[in-house]
């Protein structure tokens, strides 16, 4: 099967690799970004911020006020450092699979949405619920550009093992049932968690990119790993025909 059926009729998903030059860059640019906000937020702390890189958050997150300190906005990219992706090559092997593409602006911040995750050792509060990407835009205001389908890029940086995504493969085939509760001012889905689900957890380490289609029932796995997870996302807008 190639890569576009997998994604409409298959699994609902398939895997790129970033280069270990690309995965090197990738997580500069992440964890400069997170120092820079850590440095400005807690400026008495920087000293200790310093010694510890993104992936042994855990090691500092005693520190910082979690929920506080990282809503989404806090987790994107500015605009310059987004702007580094596009000379990256999984870029461009994305845009032979898919043609030209642009990447969505859910919050209207002014350019691209790229944004990162930290997870945290044995924290379950961490992870969100299961959930098809496509209840968030159903739920709330849907630009998704005329002849264009969304589909999701997620890139591992830091992982171990099978600590990363968790995905009910096919599930873009199937239809759930969800109800919503208002949260951070948006409307977010909540799965009915007694319905029947085979899930399965994929091995992400470092330089997985996960292609996902918009309608795949996925979330986060619990880190049960030692090491913070670091991950980075953004959504494709992609051109309707692509995917016949
Ligand atoms: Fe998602």
């Amino acid at each position: 099967m190639n890569k576009i059926s997998d994604l409409k009729n298959g699994k609902g998903y398939f895997e790129l690799k970033l280069n270990q030059m690309e995965l090197k860059s990738i997580r500069t640019i992440v964890n400069s970004h997170y120092l820079e906000n850590l440095k400005e937020n807690y400026p008495l702390k920087k000293h200790i911020f310093k010694k510890n890189k993104i992936q042994n958050y855990h090691k500092i997150s005693k520190y910082i006020d979690h929920k506080k300190n990282w809503p989404m906005r806090a987790r994107t990219l500015p605009k310059k450092k987004a702007h580094k992706f596009f000379k990256f090559n999984f870029i461009k092997e994305l845009k032979k699979i898919f043609g030209n593409f642009k990447i969505s602006d859910e919050y209207n911040i002014g350019h691209e949405e790229i944004y990162w995750r930290i997870v945290r050792p044995k924290q379950k509060t961490d992870v969100g619920p299961l959930h098809c990407d496509k209840w968030f835009w159903d739920l709330n205001k849907d630009f998704t550009p005329k002849g264009k389908l969304r589909v999701k890029c997620w890139i591992s940086l830091w992982c171990k093992g099978l600590n990363g995504l968790r995905v009910y493969p096919k599930s873009q085939l199937k239809k759930f049932n969800y109800s919503y509760e208002k949260r951070d001012g948006e409307k977010k889905p909540v799965f009915d968690l007694k319905q029947k689900k085979k899930i399965k957890k994929l091995n992400c380490k470092p330089g997985t990119i996960i292609i996902f289609n918009d309608s795949l029932l996925h979330g986060g796995s619990v880190n049960n790993s030692s090491q913070t997870r670091v991950s980075i996302e953004f959504t494709m807008f992609v051109n309707k025909k692509a995917l016949n």
